[in-house]
């Protein structure tokens, strides 16, 4: 789940005050679940080596390669005793305070539908393969579980800052499409990457993309693309750094600081990067 564009003020009819609705895992249909499989087997096969420890430990602990789409009620229970956070179905998008306030809580919001069977390689919302497949392993993690649970909790403080754009690009720039790097080299965590199959190849093989090391300034006034692979990933020395410096910072002089400074452009390499692959945005030209 990001948080883009929201068109409802209120929970919809069905939903909690807190916007949670049921699973309503019986009701999923046998074709759904198979969607499931075929999106899990093709991932399961891509990512050892590719996918951060962290993440791969999570998949395995989850045990989220058991057939079909998963109860979010026994998923909670697993997830629970390994980090204390839990998954809850909501209806699509959320509110930002609404999203904050369950992540502060330790409380992951998924959407419960699946993407149709012809739409394996992409879709625009985020659907309960992205949701699950892609972010629930990492919660997993004790350290990187503390980080979104204090993203959360910064999420509450950039919205009275003013400062939602720029919170929400660091949020773009790790959980969603988030490198590390391991012993063995860069590896992917990010959500959007790990449950994308174009783009587990892409953002680690590619000659397209830039590379860059982490900067959180830097991050932060970093434009994204939405509506294709990235042009631009970067790379954290590990998610204790990532938890050590987003917690220690207090962001309110950091957003004063970058708030009038300009935009980055997303293909843009600057002087003070500790840039790691320099692309040639071949892909993104092709694209254009
Ligand atoms: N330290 C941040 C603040 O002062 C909160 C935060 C923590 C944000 C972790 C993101 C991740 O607002
Ligand atoms: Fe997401």
């Amino acid at each position: 789940m990001t948080k883009e564009t929201h068109i409802l003020e209120r929970p919809p009819e069905g939903a909690a005050a807190d916007w949670t609705i049921p699973q309503q895992w019986e009701r999923y249909t046998a074709e759904e679940h198979a969607t499931w499989d075929r999106l899990f087997a093709r991932q399961a096969k891509l990512l050892p080596g590719r996918a951060s420890q962290a993440y791969l430990r999570g998949l395995e602990a989850l045990e989220l390669s058991k057939s079909g789409i998963p109860d979010f009620e026994e998923l909670s229970e697993r997830l629970m005793k390994l980090t204390g956070w839990r998954v809850v179905a909501v209806p699509g998008l959320v509110p930002d305070d609404v999203f904050f306030d369950h992540m502060a809580n330790r409380r992951f919001v998924a959407g419960n539908f699946i993407r149709r069977a012809d739409q394996l390689d992409y879709i625009q919302e985020p659907d309960v393969f992205h949701d699950v497949f892609g972010h629930v392993p990492m919660l997993a993690d004790p350290v990187f579980a503390d980080y979104l649970e204090a993203y959360g909790r910064g999420g509450m403080r950039a919205l009275d800052l003013g400062a939602l754009k720029q919170l929400g690009r660091l949020y773009w720039y790790t959980v969603e499409f988030g490198l590390v790097r391991e012993a063995g080299g860069l590896r992917i965590y990010g959500s959007g990457i790990v449950s994308s199959f174009g783009e587990s190849l892409f953002a680690l093989d590619d000659p397209s993309p830039n590379r860059i090391g982490f900067d959180m300034r830097r991050v932060m006034r970093t434009e994204y693309r939405i509506d294709d692979f990235q042009q631009n990933y970067f790379v954290i020395p590990s998610f204790e750094e990532l938890l050590r410096q987003t917690v220690e910072t207090d962001f309110a002089p950091l957003y004063e600081e970058i708030l009038p400074l300009p935009d980055i452009p997303v293909a843009a390499i600057l002087p003070g990067d500790a840039v790691i692959t320099r692309g040639t945005q071949e892909y993104a030209k092709g694209r254009a």
